[in-house]
Protein backbone atom coordinates (compact mmCIF):
# COMPACT_ATOMS: atom_id res chain seq x y z
CA UNK A 1 0.00 0.00 0.00
CA UNK A 2 2.96 2.50 0.57
CA UNK A 3 5.44 1.12 -1.81
CA UNK A 4 7.92 4.49 -2.47
CA UNK A 5 7.73 6.00 -5.55
CA UNK A 6 10.72 8.14 -4.94
CA UNK A 7 12.95 5.73 -6.79
CA UNK A 8 10.79 6.53 -9.85
CA UNK A 9 10.59 10.34 -9.50
CA UNK A 10 13.20 13.17 -11.14
CA UNK A 11 13.59 14.32 -7.29
CA UNK A 12 16.66 12.97 -6.29
CA UNK A 13 16.46 13.93 -2.86
CA UNK A 14 13.33 15.98 -1.02
CA UNK A 15 15.57 17.18 1.91
CA UNK A 16 17.73 19.32 -0.08
CA UNK A 17 14.41 21.13 -1.71
CA UNK A 18 12.86 21.38 2.22
CA UNK A 19 13.21 24.73 3.31
CA UNK A 20 13.03 23.60 6.81
CA UNK A 21 16.21 21.73 6.74
CA UNK A 22 19.63 23.31 6.13
CA UNK A 23 20.77 24.37 2.84
CA UNK A 24 23.04 22.61 1.02
CA UNK A 25 24.97 26.49 0.19
CA UNK A 26 24.13 29.46 1.00
CA UNK A 27 23.88 31.48 -2.67
CA UNK A 28 24.55 35.20 -2.66
CA UNK A 29 24.75 36.30 1.03
CA UNK A 30 28.79 36.94 1.45
CA UNK A 31 28.02 40.70 2.35
CA UNK A 32 25.44 39.77 5.50
CA UNK A 33 27.72 36.61 6.21
CA UNK A 34 30.89 38.90 6.66
CA UNK A 35 29.04 41.40 8.71
CA UNK A 36 27.70 38.81 11.09
CA UNK A 37 30.93 37.28 11.42
CA UNK A 38 32.48 40.71 11.92
CA UNK A 39 30.12 41.58 14.98
CA UNK A 40 30.93 38.65 16.82
CA UNK A 41 34.50 38.38 16.02
CA UNK A 42 35.21 40.38 19.36
CA UNK A 43 34.34 37.62 21.40
CA UNK A 44 37.03 35.15 19.81
CA UNK A 45 39.41 37.59 21.99
CA UNK A 46 37.26 37.45 25.32
CA UNK A 47 35.87 41.20 24.20
CA UNK A 48 32.44 42.38 24.59
CA UNK A 49 30.84 43.04 21.23
CA UNK A 50 28.43 45.37 20.31
CA UNK A 51 24.94 43.91 19.77
CA UNK A 52 23.62 43.13 16.50
CA UNK A 53 20.26 43.21 14.59
CA UNK A 54 19.66 41.39 11.59
CA UNK A 55 16.42 41.81 9.93
CA UNK A 56 14.20 41.54 7.03
CA UNK A 57 11.45 40.09 5.36
CA UNK A 58 10.06 36.38 5.97
CA UNK A 59 12.51 33.92 3.46
CA UNK A 60 15.30 36.55 3.14
CA UNK A 61 17.71 33.91 4.43
CA UNK A 62 18.22 35.20 7.96
CA UNK A 63 18.27 32.30 10.10
CA UNK A 64 20.57 30.37 7.68
CA UNK A 65 23.12 33.00 7.24
CA UNK A 66 23.33 33.02 11.67
CA UNK A 67 23.00 29.77 12.00
CA UNK A 68 25.82 29.35 9.43
CA UNK A 69 28.09 32.19 11.41
CA UNK A 70 27.36 30.13 14.54
CA UNK A 71 28.40 27.27 13.49
CA UNK A 72 31.77 28.23 12.69
CA UNK A 73 32.25 29.97 15.77
CA UNK A 74 31.15 26.53 17.65
CA UNK A 75 33.82 24.78 15.36
CA UNK A 76 36.54 26.83 15.12
CA UNK A 77 36.90 28.92 18.42
CA UNK A 78 36.26 28.39 21.77
CA UNK A 79 33.06 30.77 22.07
CA UNK A 80 30.18 29.09 23.21
CA UNK A 81 26.88 29.33 20.73
CA UNK A 82 23.59 29.14 22.14
CA UNK A 83 20.19 29.55 19.52
CA UNK A 84 17.13 30.16 20.92
CA UNK A 85 13.52 30.75 19.14
CA UNK A 86 11.71 33.39 21.07
CA UNK A 87 8.67 32.45 19.74
CA UNK A 88 8.90 29.12 21.60
CA UNK A 89 10.50 30.99 24.52
CA UNK A 90 8.50 34.32 25.26
CA UNK A 91 9.32 35.19 28.53
CA UNK A 92 12.22 36.09 30.19
CA UNK A 93 12.19 32.96 32.68
CA UNK A 94 11.62 30.77 30.13
CA UNK A 95 14.42 32.31 27.89
CA UNK A 96 17.09 32.00 30.65
CA UNK A 97 16.05 28.55 31.61
CA UNK A 98 16.42 27.20 28.06
CA UNK A 99 19.66 29.07 27.85
CA UNK A 100 20.89 27.50 31.25
CA UNK A 101 19.58 23.86 29.54
CA UNK A 102 21.47 24.64 26.39
CA UNK A 103 24.61 25.08 28.56
CA UNK A 104 24.26 21.46 29.88
CA UNK A 105 22.41 22.22 33.02
CA UNK A 106 19.51 19.76 33.91
CA UNK A 107 15.89 21.31 33.07
CA UNK A 108 14.67 22.57 36.34
CA UNK A 109 11.22 21.02 38.12
CA UNK A 110 10.20 24.00 39.33
CA UNK A 111 10.47 27.37 37.68
CA UNK A 112 13.23 29.30 39.13
CA UNK A 113 13.21 32.68 39.69
CA UNK A 114 14.72 35.03 37.22
CA UNK A 115 17.87 36.24 39.78
CA UNK A 116 18.84 32.73 40.64
CA UNK A 117 18.83 32.22 36.80
CA UNK A 118 20.88 34.56 36.45
CA UNK A 119 23.55 33.79 38.92
CA UNK A 120 23.74 30.74 37.28
CA UNK A 121 24.65 31.81 34.14
CA UNK A 122 26.93 34.35 35.68
CA UNK A 123 29.10 31.64 37.22
CA UNK A 124 28.67 28.98 34.25
CA UNK A 125 30.34 32.52 32.36
CA UNK A 126 32.85 32.86 35.10
CA UNK A 127 34.11 28.97 34.94
CA UNK A 128 33.38 28.81 31.41
CA UNK A 129 34.05 30.81 28.04
CA UNK A 130 32.31 33.58 25.99
CA UNK A 131 28.84 33.14 24.59
CA UNK A 132 27.06 34.28 21.08
CA UNK A 133 23.69 34.02 21.79
CA UNK A 134 21.12 34.69 18.41
CA UNK A 135 17.28 34.74 19.21
CA UNK A 136 15.61 34.29 16.68
CA UNK A 137 11.93 35.62 15.66
CA UNK A 138 12.85 38.48 18.35
CA UNK A 139 9.63 40.23 17.70
CA UNK A 140 8.02 37.53 19.81
CA UNK A 141 9.78 37.94 23.31
CA UNK A 142 7.48 39.77 25.22
CA UNK A 143 10.24 40.75 27.67
CA UNK A 144 12.97 42.16 25.00
CA UNK A 145 14.46 45.61 26.74
CA UNK A 146 14.52 42.81 30.17
CA UNK A 147 16.64 40.25 28.26
CA UNK A 148 18.76 42.65 26.32
CA UNK A 149 19.52 44.31 29.65
CA UNK A 150 20.22 41.06 31.61
CA UNK A 151 23.01 39.72 28.97
CA UNK A 152 24.47 43.28 29.04
CA UNK A 153 25.38 42.88 32.85
CA UNK A 154 25.95 39.44 32.67
CA UNK A 155 28.55 40.34 30.16
CA UNK A 156 29.92 43.45 32.26
CA UNK A 157 30.28 41.41 35.28
CA UNK A 158 32.51 38.62 34.00
CA UNK A 159 35.88 38.11 31.74
CA UNK A 160 34.10 36.20 29.71
CA UNK A 161 31.14 38.17 27.53
CA UNK A 162 28.17 37.75 26.12
CA UNK A 163 27.01 38.80 22.35
CA UNK A 164 23.96 39.68 21.26
CA UNK A 165 22.62 38.36 17.77
CA UNK A 166 18.82 39.47 17.41
CA UNK A 167 17.39 38.48 14.07
CA UNK A 168 13.48 39.85 13.41
CA UNK A 169 11.13 40.65 10.50
CA UNK A 170 10.88 44.60 12.06
CA UNK A 171 13.58 47.19 11.31
CA UNK A 172 15.46 48.71 14.69
CA UNK A 173 12.84 51.65 14.99
CA UNK A 174 10.07 49.72 14.79
CA UNK A 175 11.22 47.11 17.26
CA UNK A 176 12.11 48.81 20.62
CA UNK A 177 9.36 51.18 21.74
CA UNK A 178 11.15 53.28 24.60
CA UNK A 179 13.94 55.49 23.66
CA UNK A 180 15.76 53.80 27.00
CA UNK A 181 15.99 50.42 25.97
CA UNK A 182 16.63 51.42 22.69
CA UNK A 183 20.06 53.40 23.53
CA UNK A 184 20.84 50.53 25.86
CA UNK A 185 20.75 48.04 23.03
CA UNK A 186 23.75 49.91 21.57
CA UNK A 187 22.55 48.13 18.52
CA UNK A 188 24.38 47.90 15.07
CA UNK A 189 21.96 46.39 12.26
CA UNK A 190 21.84 44.49 9.23
CA UNK A 191 19.35 44.37 6.49
CA UNK A 192 18.31 41.39 4.30
CA UNK A 193 16.49 42.27 1.30
CA UNK A 194 14.60 40.52 -0.37
CA UNK A 195 15.35 38.19 -3.28
CA UNK A 196 15.79 39.44 -6.41
CA UNK A 197 15.03 37.68 -9.33
CA UNK A 198 18.14 37.13 -9.95
CA UNK A 199 19.32 36.22 -6.91
CA UNK A 200 16.47 33.74 -6.49
CA UNK A 201 17.76 32.07 -10.54
CA UNK A 202 20.98 31.24 -9.03
CA UNK A 203 19.41 29.40 -5.44
CA UNK A 204 16.66 27.59 -7.68
CA UNK A 205 19.56 26.53 -9.79
CA UNK A 206 22.07 25.31 -7.33
CA UNK A 207 19.10 23.66 -5.50
CA UNK A 208 18.04 21.91 -9.03
CA UNK A 209 21.59 20.37 -9.75
CA UNK A 210 21.70 18.93 -6.76
CA UNK A 211 18.37 18.35 -5.56
CA UNK A 212 17.02 16.62 -9.23
CA UNK A 213 18.28 14.82 -11.76
CA UNK A 214 20.02 15.85 -14.84
CA UNK A 215 18.06 17.75 -16.96
CA UNK A 216 14.87 17.51 -15.34
CA UNK A 217 13.96 20.85 -14.80
CA UNK A 218 13.10 23.46 -17.28
CA UNK A 219 15.05 26.62 -17.18
CA UNK A 220 11.96 28.31 -18.13
CA UNK A 221 10.63 26.65 -15.33
CA UNK A 222 13.27 27.81 -13.03
CA UNK A 223 12.96 31.47 -14.28
CA UNK A 224 8.78 31.34 -13.60
CA UNK A 225 9.16 30.98 -10.28
CA UNK A 226 12.22 33.26 -9.91
CA UNK A 227 9.99 36.24 -11.31
CA UNK A 228 6.93 35.25 -9.84
CA UNK A 229 8.60 34.83 -6.31
CA UNK A 230 10.63 38.02 -7.09
CA UNK A 231 7.36 39.79 -7.87
CA UNK A 232 5.33 38.63 -4.29
CA UNK A 233 8.07 39.36 -1.84
CA UNK A 234 11.57 37.75 -2.58
CA UNK A 235 10.86 34.68 0.09
CA UNK A 236 13.16 31.92 -0.95
CA UNK A 237 10.67 29.27 1.22
CA UNK A 238 7.93 30.01 -1.01
CA UNK A 239 10.24 29.77 -4.00
CA UNK A 240 11.51 25.84 -2.95
CA UNK A 241 8.28 25.23 -1.54
CA UNK A 242 6.82 25.54 -5.44
CA UNK A 243 10.28 24.10 -7.07
CA UNK A 244 9.04 20.95 -4.91
CA UNK A 245 5.57 21.12 -5.43
CA UNK A 246 6.23 20.81 -9.17
CA UNK A 247 8.74 18.42 -9.26
CA UNK A 248 6.39 16.12 -6.91
CA UNK A 249 3.67 17.11 -9.58
CA UNK A 250 5.76 15.62 -12.48
CA UNK A 251 6.76 12.30 -11.14
CA UNK A 252 3.52 11.96 -10.04
CA UNK A 253 2.36 12.12 -13.35
CA UNK A 254 5.63 10.05 -14.40
CA UNK A 255 6.96 13.10 -16.64
CA UNK A 256 10.90 13.13 -16.82
CA UNK A 257 10.84 17.07 -16.47
CA UNK A 258 9.17 20.03 -14.96
CA UNK A 259 8.32 22.27 -17.10
CA UNK A 260 6.28 25.46 -16.24
CA UNK A 261 2.59 23.66 -16.92
CA UNK A 262 3.32 22.11 -13.63
CA UNK A 263 3.42 25.78 -12.09
CA UNK A 264 0.16 26.67 -12.68
CA UNK A 265 -1.39 24.12 -10.65
CA UNK A 266 0.42 25.36 -7.46
CA UNK A 267 -0.29 28.60 -7.99
CA UNK A 268 -3.17 30.82 -5.70
N1 LIG B 1 21.04 32.57 0.16
C1 LIG B 1 20.44 31.38 0.22
N2 LIG B 1 21.00 30.31 -0.41
C2 LIG B 1 20.40 29.12 -0.37
N3 LIG B 1 19.24 28.87 0.29
C3 LIG B 1 18.65 29.90 0.95
C4 LIG B 1 19.23 31.19 0.95
N4 LIG B 1 18.43 32.00 1.68
C5 LIG B 1 17.42 31.27 2.11
N5 LIG B 1 17.53 29.99 1.67
C6 LIG B 1 16.58 28.91 1.90
O1 LIG B 1 15.34 29.47 2.31
C7 LIG B 1 14.95 28.94 3.58
C8 LIG B 1 14.43 30.10 4.42
O2 LIG B 1 15.50 30.93 4.83
P1 LIG B 1 15.59 31.46 6.32
O3 LIG B 1 14.98 30.47 7.24
O4 LIG B 1 16.99 31.84 6.61
O5 LIG B 1 14.66 32.74 6.22
P2 LIG B 1 14.42 33.87 7.31
O6 LIG B 1 14.92 35.16 6.73
O7 LIG B 1 15.01 33.43 8.61
O8 LIG B 1 12.83 33.92 7.35
P3 LIG B 1 11.83 34.16 8.60
O9 LIG B 1 11.79 35.64 8.83
O10 LIG B 1 10.51 33.66 8.10
O11 LIG B 1 12.35 33.39 9.76
C9 LIG B 1 16.20 28.28 4.17
O12 LIG B 1 15.94 27.12 4.85
C10 LIG B 1 17.04 27.97 2.96
O13 LIG B 1 16.75 26.67 2.51
MG1 LIG C 1 14.13 32.77 10.37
Amino acid sequence: MFETTSNDGIIRSEKLLNAESAPPDIVDREREIHGIRDAVRPLTEQKAPENLLVYGPPGSGKTVCVDHVFDALENETRVRTVRINCWQYRTRPSLLTELLIQLGYPAPRKGKPVDSLLKIIGSWLDKNRCIAVALDEFDQLEDKAEIIYDFHMLSQSSENKVGQVLISNRPPGKIFLDSRSRSRLNCRSIEFKPYTVEELREILGDRVEKAFLPGAVQPEAVEQIAEEVAESGGDCRDALERLLQAGRQASKEDVQEVTPRFLEKIEG
